[in-house]
Parts: structure tokens; C-alpha cells; sequence
């Protein structure tokens, strides 16, 4: 899949070079390409001013650009009102390059129609579109299901389909996409489960936040697979956090669970985890002591334990964590902070442990709530996983949910919609 992957790369820095050299922003960071620097590459290198030659490919493409016009049924901002006529790479959103098997033949490589605001459907015939390697649908208003002529896509690397109408369970002719890497379906409407075998894809980046998915966690993941970021935040999962998520050691840097129904206690696991930089698993049904693994994580950055039922002590291993910054506890059940914890703001890093059991501080849980969780505590090794069922974490806890859905401004790996730069 080498020579896959460069044409990918290569239509990526098409896409991106007026905003940053650096992949890996550009390929999960800000997904806006500028569409005004559409009609200025010149032709010399790809081609791209000159109307290529029509080829059998972009004859094709053409019949399918049609197709999908006819069932956009809403364009506020002129979008696709330059859609007529052969030379589909002159379209907006529209991008072509050299195909990867053909340096001669012009092919369609990309769409990108991020933040357009059209509303309509995709139709059968994007599967002649079989050499786009980028699809960016990000903050339109496409409803339906997605076409099965989709697994003709064999090229495909990223998909973005974030901050949709689409419904339906799992598009499942996205198992069959060989090339796919970068797997965006955030803000839609999806339900049902997540099938397994999306965890042994080679998936770089799963993020499926804010959709009404169901069902369970994968209990096991496989080793030799490789995401380095997992949102799964506000769906109604259930479950454990598997030990087997140790698996996935050698890639994964951000792990979010925010809101997902899930319960247990945190397996110790966690701490083989060593290239992880976020972890987010805060509203959630979680028990038990924080492992003390955790004090392995090396990179970690931002680490959200809050509005769970978390008990036991929090480990100076953890508040010494050399790249820590941002650490937030509050409402769980903790009792006990070792000593580096107290002084965690003189050396700049954001620190909240209100709404706990910690008889020093102020704004803590009532000594009757605390007492009640401490009367019955937890045995990790009994815990039962997948009961769940939507509970709100934080033991009825006074309840106010951070504004994640807030697109703008959005950090690297937000699980708000992609943000828009244009
Ligand atoms: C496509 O762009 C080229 C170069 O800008 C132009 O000469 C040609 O007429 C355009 N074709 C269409 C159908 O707009
Ligand atoms: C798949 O792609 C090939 C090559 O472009 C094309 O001939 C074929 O019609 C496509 N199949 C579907 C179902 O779109
Ligand atoms: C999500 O599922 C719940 C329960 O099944 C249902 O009440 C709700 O309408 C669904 N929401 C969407 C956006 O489909
Ligand atoms: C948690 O996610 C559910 C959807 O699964 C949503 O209805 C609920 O509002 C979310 N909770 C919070 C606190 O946002
Ligand atoms: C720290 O993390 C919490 C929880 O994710 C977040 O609400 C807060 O805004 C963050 N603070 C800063 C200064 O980044
Ligand atoms: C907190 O850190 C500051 C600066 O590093 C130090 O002067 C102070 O003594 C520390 N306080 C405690 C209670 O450890």
C-alpha cells in the first residue's frame, strides 16, 4: 500500500500547502481547506488550470458529479453552481492528480466540500469515483445511509463525514475500504453497535463522538493494530475498559471516553499505555482506586477522571508527571492526595479535586455522601462489566457538562466538530 499512502500524502500537501507543512496537523488537525486557494496551483505541476484532456476516468467522474447534483437539494452558497460541463476537476471541492498506478491519467483524488452547508444524499454512483483517496464532508447537512458502491474506493485514506445527518447503523462498506486510515464520523446520527473489526483495519484515527451508538466496547483488542487516536465520547456504550487496550501501546496517543456508560474500575493496563498524551474518561460509571501505573505515562498531558465514582488515594506518581498539564479529578470519591498534588499550580499545571471526600479542601462531597460509598467499598476483581445503561456518573453529583460541542477554536483531537480556519 506504499505507493497508496504517497499519493495520499502527495494530494494532502496539494490540499494543505497554504496552511502547514506538517502531516500530521493536516491530517487531524483543521480539516478547512481554504477554497480560495482552489484556482491557484499552477498548472505546471498537476495540471490543474489547464481543463485536463477528458479522459474514460474523468468521463466517469463526470456522470457521477451529476449524480450527486441532483440529489443536493440545498446549496446556499453557490457551492456547486460550477458543476456543468466535462472538465470536473475545474469544479469546486473537486480535486485531481495524477493517478498513482498512472503518472499520465488525470484522476479525481479528492473532495472536499468542508463547511459548504449542502443538504442532499450520496448516490450510487460515487463508486466511480474509485480513485479518490480524500472524502471531506465535514459540516454539511447529507442525510441517508452511505452507498455500498463505496467499497469501490479501494484508494480511499481519509473519510470525514463529521457534523452530518447521516443515520443508520454502522456503515459497515466502510470495513471494506482497504486504504482507509483517518475515520471521521463525529456529529451524526448513527445508532446501534461499533462493529470490532473497525479496532483491526489499520485505522490511524477512529473518532465517532456525538452519534447514538450502543452496545458494547470491544473487549478485546487485537495486537498489531495501530490508532493512535479513539474518540468514542457521547454515545451509549457499556462496559469495561478492557486490559487488552494494553495492545494497543505501540500507537495510541488519545484515548477519550467521555460520556460512554462506561463502568468498572480502570485496569492497571492503562499504565503500559506508554505513548499516550490524552486520556479522557470523565462522566462515566467508573470505580475503584486509580491504578498506580498511571505514574508510567510518561507523555501524558491532559488526564480527566471527573464525574465518576472513583475512590482510594491519588498517587504523587501521577501528580509528578513530567508533561502533565492539565489534571482534573473533581467529583469522584477520592479521599487522600499525596503530597506533590497540593502543589501542583506553582508549577503551572491546572489542577481540580473539587466535589470529592478530601477532608483538607474546600468545595468537597458532604460527609454522609462519602461515607456512604466508603461503607460498601469496591472489588475490582468482582466488578461486573457491560451492565451500564446510560447512568450519569458523578453520584448524583450537581451536574454542569463542559461545552464540547463548541466548534471554534477547537484543539488538535477536539471531539467538537472539525474547526473551521476559513
Ligand atoms: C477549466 O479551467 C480552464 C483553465 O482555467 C479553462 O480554460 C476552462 O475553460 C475551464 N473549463 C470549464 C468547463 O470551465
Ligand atoms: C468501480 O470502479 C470502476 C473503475 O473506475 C468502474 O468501472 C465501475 O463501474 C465502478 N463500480 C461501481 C459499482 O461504481
Ligand atoms: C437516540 O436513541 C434514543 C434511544 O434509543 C432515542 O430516543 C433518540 O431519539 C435517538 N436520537 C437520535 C438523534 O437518533
Ligand atoms: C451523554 O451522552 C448522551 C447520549 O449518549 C447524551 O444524551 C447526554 O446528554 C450526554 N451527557 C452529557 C452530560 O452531556
Ligand atoms: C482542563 O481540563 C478540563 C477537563 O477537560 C477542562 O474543562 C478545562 O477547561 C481545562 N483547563 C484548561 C486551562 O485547559
Ligand atoms: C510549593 O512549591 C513552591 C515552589 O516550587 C515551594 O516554594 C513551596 O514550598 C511548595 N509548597 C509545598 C506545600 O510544598
Amino acid at each position: 500500500m506504499a505507493s497508496t499512502q504517497f499519493y495520499s500524502f502527495t494530494l494532502l500537501l496539494i490540499l494543505f500547502s497554504s496552511i502547514s507543512n506538517n502531516f500530521l496537523a493536516a491530517k487531524h488537525g483543521s480539516y478547512s481547506v481554504s477554497r480560495h486557494h482552489h484556482h491557484q496551483h499552477s498548472g505546471s505541476h498537476h495540471g490543474h488550470n489547464q481543463a485536463p484532456p477528458t479522459n474514460p476516468k474523468l468521463q466517469q467522474a463526470y456522470i457521477a458529479f451529476q449524480a450527486w447534483k441532483r440529489v443536493i437539494f440545498s446549496d446556499p452558497n453557490n457551492f456547486i453552481s460550477n458543476w456543468v460541463g466535462p472538465h470536473v476537476c475545474n469544479y469546486t471541492g473537486v480535486y485531481c492528480a495524477p493517478a498513482p498506478y498512472d503518472e499520465t491519467l488525470t484522476v479525481v483524488a479528492g473532495v472536499d466540500f468542508n463547511h459548504a452547508n449542502l443538504a442532499g444524499f450520496l448516490p450510487n454512483e460515487l463508486g466511480l469515483l474509485s480513485d479518490l483517496a480524500l472524502i471531506h464532508l465535514n459540516s454539511n447537512r447529507f442525510c441517508g445511509v452511505l452507498p455500498n458502491t463505496l467499497s469501490n474506493l479501494t484508494l480511499l485514506f481519509e473519510l470525514d463525514l463529521s457534523n452530518n445527518r447521516f443515520v443508520g447503523p454502522f456503515p459497515s462498506v466502510i470495513l471494506s475500504l482497504p486504504s482507509l486510515h483517518y475515520l471521521d464520523l463525529r456529529f451524526n446520527e448513527f445508532e446501534g453497535p461499533v462493529p470490532p473489526q473497525l479496532f483491526n483495519q489499520g485505522l490511524d484515527a477512529i473518532i465517532v463522538n456525538n452519534n447514538n451508538f450502543t452496545g458494547s466496547l470491544p473487549t478485546a483488542f487485537k495486537a498489531n493494530i495501530s490508532p493512535s487516536v479513539i474518540v468514542f465520547a457521547n454515545n451509549r456504550f457499556r462496559g469495561c475498559l478492557p486490559p487488552s487496550i494494553a495492545n494497543l501501546a505501540d500507537s495510541l496517543e488519545e484515548l477519550l471516553f467521555i460520556n460512554t456508560s462506561l463502568s468498572g474500575c480502570l485496569p492497571p493496563e492503562i499504565g503500559h499505555l506508554y505513548k499516550l498524551k490524552v486520556f479522557d474518561v470523565s462522566y462515566n460509571n467508573l470505580v475503584g482506586p486509580v491504578p498506580y501505573s498511571m505514574a508510567g505515562l510518561y507523555h501524558l498531558q491532559q488526564l480527566n477522571l471527573a464525574h465518576n465514582k472513583l475512590t482510594g488515594g491519588v498517587p504523587d506518581g501521577i501528580c509528578a508527571l513530567p508533561n502533565l498539564e492539565n489534571f482534573t479529578i473533581s467529583f469522584n470519591f477520592f479521599c487522600e492526595e499525596g503530597w506533590v498534588c497540593q502543589n501542583l499550580s506553582s508549577k503551572g499545571i491546572v489542577f481540580d479535586d473539587s466535589w470529592n471526600c478530601l477532608p483538607e479542601k474546600k468545595r468537597q462531597r458532604s460527609e454522609n455522601k462519602c461515607q456512604a460509598v466508603y461503607k460498601h467499598p469496591v472489588e475490582c476483581s468482582l466488578v461486573q462489566c457491560g451492565g451500564g445503561g446510560g447512568g450519569s456518573g458523578g453520584g448524583g453529583a450537581p451536574f454542569a457538562f463542559p461545552p464540547v460541542m463548541v466548534p471554534a477554536a477547537a484543539p488538535l483531537f477536539s471531539i467538537a466538530p472539525s474547526p473551521s480556519n476559513v
